[in-house]
């Protein structure tokens, strides 16, 4: 059982303003409520631990209710299947940049994550024998990449997130977990000597603050979409986890590593699943051309994010883009048959209506290349424990740390993620969170609060926020960066857009010093909120396109048109990236992990990746 929560005796003061703190204890502290955050949460508690869940919108909004298409697991359902091939593939999608370790436990352990969400309840579609549907995605194959596309990726039509955030959902209310709802987590509370204690949030219906102190503290926030002006991602995926490890001091792992979904709608941003695809949909140029048999001969359409993103830019930028402006490209569904689309792809042809003003039965649904997923994130072990350098070790552990999902980077995406991958990595490694807890965490031990000016130096930053009175509005900052990131850190990069972005981004970076916030309250203070977040996505948006700047090759969704080739040799490592408070960056560098958990698997070495 947790503490009681209790009035902090010594209410904290900033610049004359007092700022009355409610102290909690719990043995975890998890802080965000998607599929991760979820999968953690109920896992925790039913490990017998006392589990807060700190999440800043209703847990069923968070974004992984928006995933669409599927999770992968070689369950064989709909043909031949076989972990060992998905381990491959992934290792491939992510361009030889993830670590092998945590691939294998990935991979091996989906078919078990699968079963165990199916008997919580998720309505998975059904093939006629009754089994769970399992459709095509692109970089699924068999036999190593020999053998044809795999049916890998288990679906609830196109609303597979939806059916597994509510599941989670249930589950955890099942084992009593104590949800804090409309919390905003501010930052980490950490020692002098880095260890976390726990989290300072902001609860934002009645304006409290709220220390939670516990042996662990997960951070389960999501990924940093809105940096880009056009993403499918929500506009609360602003990263809030990754801006807490930066201003902790804590480096972000392989942030260049963006990815950009071939099929967001044209205009609007939204999702269309790579499940539309995977149920035999296929893109057209303004000729009428299928060129992605040109560009991938074997998968096609179905070959991986990055390649059919980039293979879309270049029809587009060859003049062969369709519309007014030829600045898209259609994806047709038309051919398929009706009860098709209607039983597996109902969401996006609500969607394709709603967005495009397409009806799919008759017309192809504009699309382009849309930011969709954050590879890189706060870099961690295969237990989900934070790792950072100290006393040169790499990979030293942050005690009481851990990140799972978009948030962290255990590294199974590497340089690209394949499709289907990120729901699986959700609840696999927040299970795996869950079980590291259970034998690391002692139930009812009371953690010692970290010093008190880790609150004051939260406090202050959250004030000066608050009472911000500069010359640039939040939103005027936020344009600024959406701009220079989906210019400067697009789908294809040169030396000169990423000086030039470096340099752009840092003087946006700046120009939230000067910060105008109008809204004083502390009660559902949206313009005070929508500031916290920027000032999460700034830290972020720098550090991504300095880490561009700094990775002289191409690799998975990093292409620079000036190092065209993977450059194993030079650059087969993790790029790691501080950024202290007066915005400047620091670079280094984390080996890949080349071994294997176990003999079940050999270590794949790199080789040209051909789709
Ligand atoms: O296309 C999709 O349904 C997205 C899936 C994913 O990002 O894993």
């Amino acid at each position: 059982m947790a503490d009681a929560p209790k009035i902090s005796h010594a209410v904290p003061s900033v610049n004359g303003r007092a700022y009355p703190i409610t102290d909690h204890y719990y043995d975890v502290i998890v802080v965000g409520a998607g599929g991760a955050g979820l999968r953690a949460t109920f896992g925790m508690a039913a490990e017998g631990l006392s589990t807060a869940c700190l999440t800043k919108v209703f847990p069923t909004r968070s974004h992984t209710v928006a995933a669409q298409g599927g999770i992968s697991a070689a369950l064989g359902n709909m043909g031949p299947d076989d972990w060992r091939w998905h381990f491959y593939d992934t290792i491939k999608g992510a361009d030889w940049l993830g670590d092998q370790d945590a691939i294998e436990y990935m991979c091996k352990n989906a078919p078990e994550a699968i079963i165990e969400l199916e008997h919580y309840g998720v309505p998975f579609s059904r093939t006629k024998e009754g089994k769970i549907y399992q459709r095509p995605f692109g970089g699924m194959t068999t036999d190593y990449g020999n053998g044809p596309a795999a049916q890998r990726t288990c679906a609830a039509a196109d609303r597979t997130g939806h059916a597994i955030l509510h599941t989670l959902y249930t589950q955890a209310l099942r084992h009593k977990a104590k949800f804090f709802v409309e919390y905003f987590a501010l930052d980490l509370l950490m020692t002098d000597d880095g260890e976390c204690r726990g989290v300072l949030a902001w609860n934002l219906d009645d304006g409290s603050l709220h220390r939670f102190w516990g042996q662990q503290t997960i951070l389960a926030t999501g990924g940093y979409g809105r940096a880009y002006f056009s993403a499918t991602s929500a506009h609360t995926c602003t990263g809030d986890g990754g801006g807490m490890a930066l201003r902790a001091g804590l480096p972000l792992q392989d942030m260049e590593f963006v990815q950009f979904h071939p099929t967001g709608v044209y205009g609007a941003g939204c999702l269309i699943t790579e499940g539309a695809r995977g149920e035999g949909g296929y893109l057209v140029n303004s000729k009428g051309e299928r060129f992605m048999e040109r560009y991938a001969p074997s998968a096609k359409d179905l070959a991986s994010r990055d390649v059919v993103s980039r293979s879309m830019t270049m029809e587009i930028r060859e003049g062969r883009g369709v519309g007014p402006e030829g600045d898209h490209i259609f994806l047709h569904l038309d051919h398929l048959a009706p009860e098709v689309l209607h039983a597996r792809l109902p969401g996006i042809s609500e969607t394709a209506k709603v967005f495009a003003g397409v009806d799919v039965t008759k017309a192809p649904i504009p699309v382009i290349p849309t930011v969709h997923y954050n590879m890189g994130g706060i870099p961690t072990n295969v237990f989900c424990e934070v790792v950072t350098h100290k006393n040169g070790n790499p990979e030293a552990v942050v005690p009481g740390l851990m990140a799972i999902g978009e948030a962290g980077c255990v590294s199974v995406h590497g340089a690209n993620r394949l499709g289907s991958n990120s729901l699986l990595d959700l609840v696999v490694f927040g299970r795996a969170a869950a079980h590291r807890a259970r034998d690391i965490v002692k139930p009812g031990l009371k953690v010692a609060k970290a010093p008190e000016s880790s609150t004051q130096k939260a406090l202050a930053r959250f004030d000066g926020i608050r009472y911000a009175n500069g010359a640039n509005p939040t939103s005027g900052i936020r344009k600024n960066m959406q701009k220079i990131m989906q210019t400067n850190a697009a789908v294809f990069r040169t030396q000169e857009t990423l000086t030039e972005g470096v340099k752009k981004m840092a003087q946006v970076y700046d120009s939230f010093n000067d910060v105008k916030v109008s809204d004083r309250g502390l009660i559902f203070n949206s313009d005070l909120l929508e500031t916290l977040e920027l000032d999460n996505l700034r830290g972020q948006s720098l550090v991504t396109v300095v880490s561009a700047e700094n990775r002289k090759e191409s690799r998975g969704a990093h292409s620079r048109e000036d190092f065209t080739e993977r450059d194993d040799t030079n650059w087969m490592k993790h790029t790691l990236c501080w950024l202290d408070d007066k915005g400047k960056n620091k670079i280094d560098y984390r080996p890949v992990h080349t071994k294997t958990l176990t003999s079940d698997v050999e270590y794949v070495a790199p080789k040209k990746r051909v789709y």
